[in-house]
């Protein structure tokens, strides 16, 4: 694999939404770190002008993260603009024309995958694909077929290592640093395994509805927008082997691996759930079945966590915004009756603070035969200067660092486990917005002592 700079980066989508809330502040970001400085080449059909597009960069900088009025110069200065249909193969001309004579751009399709072929198509016509890489986004594909249609467009055109899929929960800090927190320390390994975790819990919780987003969610569901992508990475690392060596492969052949070892979805693994009002929101179906919660139960069938339930449990407008995860042990054997004992646990929180604490029994002060949970906890609130997630995976992308990418066959892993409970039309339980969901999913998927739910502090 080159890891050769990109020397121009060109996106598609450039007037859209993704632009206005997440590129141009990474853009500004890179470059106020010196990370950028060649051309951006945005590309839409909307029939705008250079200082359009530049005056709609400033007004998504204004919006989302704080304009830098020094570092958006200089971006003002590397920001160029095409304005065309991409079935017109002008667009690309004038594509060509405005690389001039950089050798290995940065394709970055924020657009819908169904305009994939097309563009990928018009670029290799213009001669636009040599020596260049291609980013695309999150949702990649909406099932195991589509999947496998998306990645026959791109690799007709582009080796697997010039192609980046974004999941950009990847470019989380504490999301990557779960590997360093369990390779590079020693207490953890003796009872990370099948003979001392009783299960494995994932949670994602969000405090919000579909923010606008109706039609998309509607097409979507928790399924497709968290779980088969965000919450399966953090699953993976938490689950995988250590790799042999630090390069993408090595890592990315473990996680693939953990995949590999996890069996189909069963219908009666899974609890879907949409919070009363979802109906009513904008571009949302009246009769609408797609669930805004879900919980599942999974099984990796490996020689490390075989018999160890994982459950993943992801939602919109529960009780707390906040990602964590609990990894709870099997009781002692005590001789200590009379107590009630709880189950040890470590508990990784993504966020929205940084935390890994160690659950263990203690005797209640002032009492003596009463015993509670006490956490040894080390915490962090995320720092100001840190890189945004898509700061971090557009910048290795463009690095050609493909370790926090979700390669062709994790993909494809990852849409055949879900894919069955994807089709089968299972019930959809309403849930009172601000609760954990419908209540059937206390008892029929919950790990065993049940669900430990997540309590944020307000700042
Ligand atoms: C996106 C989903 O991929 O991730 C959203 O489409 C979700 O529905 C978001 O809210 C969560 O990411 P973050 O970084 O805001 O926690």
């Amino acid at each position: 694999m080159s890891a050769a700079q990109s020397d121009a980066l060109v996106f598609f989508g450039a007037t859209g939404d993704l632009a206005h809330k997440k590129i141009f502040p990474s853009l500004q970001a890179m470059l106020k770190r010196g990370h950028l400085t060649v051309p951006v080449i945005g590309v839409a059909k909307a029939g705008w002008t250079l200082d359009q597009f530049r005056a709609r960069a400033k007004d998504g900088l204004e919006k989302h993260g704080g304009l830098d009025s020094a570092a958006f110069e200089k971006l003002c200065g590397l920001l160029r603009y095409v304005d065309g249909d991409y079935k017109d193969p002008a667009t690309f001309q004038a594509i060509r024309q405005e690389l001039g004579s950089a050798q290995r751009p940065a394709h970055y399709l924020a657009i819908p995958p169904v305009l994939f072929e097309l563009v990928v198509e018009q670029l290799g016509k213009a001669d636009c694909i040599k020596g260049a890489r291609v980013i695309v986004e999150k949702p990649f594909g909406s099932n195991l077929a589509s999947a496998q249609e998306l990645n026959r467009v791109l690799l007709g055109a582009f080796e697997e290592t010039s192609i980046f899929r974004i999941d950009h929960y990847l470019g989380k800090r504490p999301v990557h640093n779960m590997l360093f927190f369990r390779f590079a320390n020693a207490f953890l390994e003796p009872f990370w395994n099948r003979n001392h975790v009783e299960s494995v819990q994932i949670t994602m919780a969000e405090d919000f509805g579909v923010q606008g987003r109706g039609a998309f969610y509607d097409e979507t569901g928790t399924i497709r927008d968290v779980v088969q992508n965000h919450l399966f990475q953090v699953l993976t690392n938490l689950a995988m082997e250590p790799p042999v060596r630090t390069d993408s492969e090595s890592i990315r052949d473990e996680k693939v691996k953990v995949l590999k070892a996890m069996p189909s979805l069963d219908a009666k693994n899974l609890v879907r759930g949409q919070f009363r009002g979802y109906r009513d929101e904008a571009g949302v179906a009246p009769d609408s079945k797609v669930e805004t919660f879900v919980a599942v139960r999974l099984e990796i069938d490996s020689w490390r966590w075989q018999g160890v339930p994982f459950y993943i449990r992801a939602g919109k407008c529960l009780p707390v915004t906040c990602a964590e995860v609990v990894v709870r042990l099997h009781r002692p054997p005590t001789m200590f009756h009379s107590f009630d004992l709880a189950a040890n646990y470590c508990r990784l929180r993504i966020s929205p603070d940084v935390t890994f604490a160690i659950g263990a029994n203690v005797i209640a002060p002032g009492e003596e035969a009463g015993s509670r949970t006490a956490e040894m906890l080390g915490t962090r609130l995320p720092r100001a200067e840190e890189m945004d997630a898509y700061e971090r995976v557009l910048g290795d992308a463009m690095h050609g660092d493909a370790t926090l990418f979700a390669r062709e066959d994790y993909v494809e892993e990852a849409w055949r486990i879900v894919d069955p409970v994807l089709k089968d039309g299972t019930p959809v339980y309403e849930y009172e917005p601000g609760t954990w969901g419908p209540t059937d999913v206390d008892s029929s998927v919950a790990p065993p002592g049940g669900w430990q739910n997540p309590t944020v502090k307000s700042p």
